[in-house]
């Protein structure tokens, strides 16, 4: 059963969805598109956000796509500018895009990790920087920071993207309480979510000599839980709702409590499940 958002209406709305050729993203924007919003879509990948663009033809408001890397922060700072141009106002940004990863902190690289944060943190940070003077002077601002359920408990082979989402968390949280002390018109939430069925991994890489698509193939059968679709529907009703935090599926809602009440035992947790949902060989060990 679709949910409807109680709260806020999302008709005329300029949305902006990065990330949004695949998964997540594209999931987004199909419900907000239905919804009313006017949609900026922007991806790395120009045929996946082509595609995305072709599912919400007709479905409601106006349709932009672009071809934009959140790692490219000129070429960020430059879309921002272009896209309050072409809709003439900015209300929500739903930073999505972002990449996985897996390998052991004695395994990766420094390039590895400096690549994932590139990503996942510095992307949302150019992201939200260059739509934020827009969304204040909308007068109805909204910030939407996917973080994940891996950045409110740690997990092993994670380091790189625990610690990228993580620092979203941070960056996101900081981020509405300066809002609200400023006073400013743009409301934040960080999203969380648990195993979704998505491309996430079967696009993740891995650290050098291991089987990424070994890794790819055990997330998708034990851990990938929920529907793009649920995901999204869970998002634009806690954005609806005005929400801090989403989470999104049973899994994070319950390892977000034990994180809450003993984050050393959702350590020992996440170690114990690692081992019972062995991902990748441990190091030394062949696949
Ligand atoms: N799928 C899950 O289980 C899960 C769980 C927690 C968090 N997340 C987060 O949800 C978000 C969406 O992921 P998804 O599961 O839909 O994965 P996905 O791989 O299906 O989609 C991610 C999209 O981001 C795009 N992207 C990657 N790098 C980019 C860049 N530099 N610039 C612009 N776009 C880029 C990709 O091309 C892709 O279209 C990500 O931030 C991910 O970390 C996913």
């Amino acid at each position: 059963m679709t949910r409807k958002p109680h709260d806020v209406s999302f008709s005329g709305k300029t949305v902006v969805i990065t990330g949004a050729g695949s998964g997540i993203g594209r999931a987004l924007a199909v419900r907000l598109a239905g919804l009313g919003a006017d949609l900026a879509l922007c991806d790395v990948d120009g045929d996946g956000v082509e595609a995305t663009a072709v599912r919400c033809e007709g479905l409601g408001g106006r349709v932009r796509t672009d071809r934009l890397d959140v790692t490219e922060r000129r070429a960020v700072l430059a879309y921002a500018q272009e896209i309050r141009a072409h809709f003439g106002t900015v209300n929500q940004v739903y930073n999505n895009a972002g990449i996985a990863y897996y390998g052991e902190v004695e395994r990766e690289s420094f390039k590895d990790i400096e690549r994932v944060l590139d990503v996942n943190f510095w992307g949302v940070v150019n992201v939200t920087k260059a739509f934020l003077p827009h969304l204040i002077a909308s007068g109805d601002g909204h910030v939407v920071n996917v973080s994940s359920l891996f950045g409110l408990i740690t997990y092993p082979g994670q380091s790189a993207y625990n610690a990228s989402k993580f620092a979203v968390r941070g960056f996101t949280e900081c981020l509405r309480q300066e809002m609200l002390l400023a006073r400013h018109p743009v409301r934040v939430t960080c999203v969380h979510p648990g195993g979704i069925r998505t491309a996430v991994a079967r696009n993740a890489t891995a650290a050098e000599g291991m089987d990424a698509a070994r890794i790819a193939r055990a997330f998708d059968r034990r851990l990938a839980l929920h529907s793009p679709e649920m995901a999204a529907d869970t998002i634009v009703e806690g954005v609806a709702a005005h929400r801090a935090r989403v989470l999104i599926g049973a899994e994070a809602k319950a390892l977000d409590l034990l994180g809450r009440i003993s984050p050393t035992g959702s350590q020992r947790f996440g170690t114990w499940m690692s081992r019972l949902i062995r991902l990748a060989p441990r190091p030394g060990r062949t696949a």
